[in-house]
């Protein structure tokens, strides 16, 4: 009894002179973090896709981030603050400040650039859907280029000139080589509105660098985003039918919808499907934190363009089979014809980024699928299963 006392005031002799500072060590050491220079991040079209996996790796690294977003594309279900956002608290256990503020309106964001002493901006808010572009490009041309076009004068007005934009592989239009590099033609071929917005707000950042020295701007080009959080509470949730192959194949696995069409089998690639460079979300996600860094270097200057991909194309029977045996579960399919305007191979050269912002994809093809899996199955119709 007597030794049981012993070892037990020791446990709280440790719990109350080690542990308890150590905790706030802890705390005081992220609280200076976060007083470093170039650290308030406003995140635009925070609670999206990209966005919420961005803001999770910002505050893990100790960035204090600013979300706005109108909720045109994510589930809020009549609350302040959308649930991918909320979901982001749990997994960080840090408060997520957040505006539902649309980027074209002026006023809102000059509001929030003089509440909040923000030094950098991470612009994801567009809308995206390249089949929906098609059909009402004005809403896609007002949307993308009006709020970006809105963002960036009132950065301007309130003397913030950092920027990292969510380009796209689709700036490159079809493939004239392969692996794509940054130095590949952009806007030849961009065959739909949704790409010609991207590139035309690259263009729009290259000459607001041209017109004024003190803006610095890097261009992420992504290739195709897919997985989820490890954690499985944050996820790629597309309204309606998705647009995307790995949303479809896990809406499949789960039972949504019962079979995946295959749009042809007759392109000049590995088995006749369409390859693409697939990247799992959290490398994407970590490569704004790696853009950041390399923008706040004393030698960077006006604006870059960086590719974001693994490198490496699969094709979409091998995502079909890869997602087989990640899940256990068989992707029932058919092949259909080719769908008009796919490219038959898109992958990148992801060599610039590794040697200027040292980043490289480090989950491979199976991460990607299990962690879709993991998102999907604790969630099966999105977020609206909370
Ligand atoms: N996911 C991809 O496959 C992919 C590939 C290449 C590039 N991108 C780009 O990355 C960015 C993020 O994509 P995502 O997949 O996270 O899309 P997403 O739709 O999940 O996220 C975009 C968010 O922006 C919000 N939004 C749209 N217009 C807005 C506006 N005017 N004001 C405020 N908020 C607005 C939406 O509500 C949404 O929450 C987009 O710019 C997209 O074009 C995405």
């Amino acid at each position: 009894m007597i030794n049981l006392l012993y070892k037990s005031s020791y446990v709280f002799v440790l719990f109350y002179y080690a542990i308890i500072p150590l905790g706030y060590l802890t705390k005081w050491w992220v609280a200076i973090e976060k007083m470093k220079g170039n650290s308030t991040i406003l995140v635009t079209g925070g609670a999206g896709y990209v966005g919420s996996h961005t803001v999770v790796e910002l505050l893990k690294n100790n960035y204090s981030v600013i979300a706005i977003d109108n909720l045109v594309n994510c589930y809020a279900d009549g609350n302040d603050k959308p649930e991918s956002l909320k979901r982001v608290e749990k997994i960080t256990g840090e408060t997520v400040i957040f505006y539902n503020v649309d980027t074209r309106d002026k006023e809102a964001l000059d509001k929030i650039f003089k509440t909040h002493k923000i030094d950098s901006v991470i612009h994801f808010a567009a809308l995206k859907a390249v089949g929906e572009s098609v059909r009402i490009p004005l809403t896609y041309y007002q949307n993308n280029i009006g709020g970006s076009s809105a963002l960036f004068e009132v950065m301007a007005k309130n003397g913030v000139k950092n920027i990292v934009f969510s380009s796209s592989a689709t700036v490159y239009g079809d493939p004239q080589f392969l692996p794509i590099t940054e130095q590949h033609p952009t806007g030849q071929g961009c065959s739909n509105p949704y790409g010609k917005t991207k590139y035309f707000v690259e263009e729009i950042l290259k000459d607001v660098c041209a017109s004024d020295p003190e803006w610095k701007v890097v261009l992420l080009r992504y290739f195709n985003p897919v997985g989820a959080h490890e954690s499985g509470l944050i996820g790629e949730d597309p309204s309606g039918i998705p647009n995307n192959l790995m949303p479809y194949i896990s809406q499949v696995a789960v039972g949504r919808r019962e079979k995946l069409q295959v749009f042809g089998s007759d392109y000049p690639t590995i088995d006749g499907t369409g390859v693409r460079d697939y990247i799992h979300i959290t490398d994407l996600a970590i490569g704004h934190l790696k853009a950041l860094e390399r923008m706040y270097s004393a030698s960077f200057k006006s604006w870059k363009a960086y590719n974001l991909g693994t490198g490496r194309g699969y094709s979409v029977l091998e995502m079909v089979k890869a997602f087989s045996e990640a899940s256990g579960k068989q992707i029932k399919y058919e092949i259909v014809d080719r769908r008009e305007g796919d490219i038959a191979e898109c992958y990148a050269d992801a060599t610039l980024a590794r040697i200027e912002l040292g980043w490289t994809a480090a989950r491979d093809v199976h991460a990607m699928c299990r962690d879709t899996w993991n998102w999907q199955k604790k969630n099966p119709k999105g977020f609206q299963s909370s």
